[in-house]
């Protein structure tokens, strides 16, 4: 057991899915995985482990924002042994041609954190994603004729900003969609020689405001995971 994980060594696959919303692992683990069965419900954030096309998987739910993640993905990767971990997120779009339930593959995180400043004493690291997942992610997304969007993403701290235009600085260098994780994820991976990939469904626009209905983000919901499934066990 870890301080935040309860499951016993052994209990977690060497691949973990990470959805930030723990019911959505449990939905996870009960729609696409076989056999899946919970191994900590610690603080309600739940794990569980299953299988993929006969391959061993785990789905950890990580709650919001980087304190929130790194604590999981830390005790994932130093006490489990874990090898794989794949965000399964969602993100607001910033550039006005990514719209609303598109699949973006996340390269590279910038980010507003202070997590990586404490880290590296102010230097300027470039959080990335695994080349190995990303290529698997954008085959995988390709044999099935569904279009991915690979770039760069904003881990922010804030959902809630003082200044509602905050954004426009990120979106005017090239990133493409705002969430609050994937710079944690990436650089404990690169930390812990791990390999670590972030897919993002955009589930609002900053710029358009549009929103889209259940069904649709289901569907858009449905896609990634498929993918992320495939990366998971290819
Ligand atoms: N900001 C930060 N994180 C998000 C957003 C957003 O607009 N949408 C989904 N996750």
């Amino acid at each position: 057991m870890s301080i935040h994980i309860a499951a016993r060594p052994g209990e977690i696959a060497e691949t973990v899915l990470l959805p930030g919303d723990p019911l959505r692992a449990r939905f996870i683990a009960d729609t696409f995985l076989e056999n899946p069965k919970q191994y900590s419900d610690v603080r309600n954030m739940s794990g569980f482990t299953g299988t993929y096309k006969g391959k061993a998987v785990s789905v950890q739910g990580t709650g919001m924002g980087i304190p929130s993640i790194s604590i999981y993905v830390n005790e994932l990767f130093r006490d489990y042994g874990v090898k794989r971990a794949i965000r399964v997120g969602t993100a607001g779009s910033i550039q006005e041609d990514l719209k609303i339930r598109d699949l973006v593959i996340a390269l590279s995180a910038s980010t507003d954190s202070a997590a990586n400043n404490l880290r590296f004493g102010g230097r300027n690291y470039a959080p990335a994603a695994a080349f190995s997942l990303v290529r698997k992610a954008w085959d995988s997304a390709a044999a099935k004729g569904w279009k991915a969007i690979a770039g760069q993403v904003v881990s922010s701290d804030m959902f809630y900003t003082d200044d509602p235009g905050e954004w426009k600085l990120w979106a005017k260098y090239g990133c493409l969609c705002l969430e609050m994780e994937t710079a944690e994820l990436y650089t404990l991976a690169a930390k812990y020689r791990r390999e670590a990939l972030s897919l993002l469904t955009i589930s609002d626009s900053l710029i358009t405001h549009e929103l889209t209905t259940a069904e649709e983000r289901q569907t858009a919901f449905t896609r990634m995971m498929e993918i992320a499934l495939e990366t998971a066990v290819s």
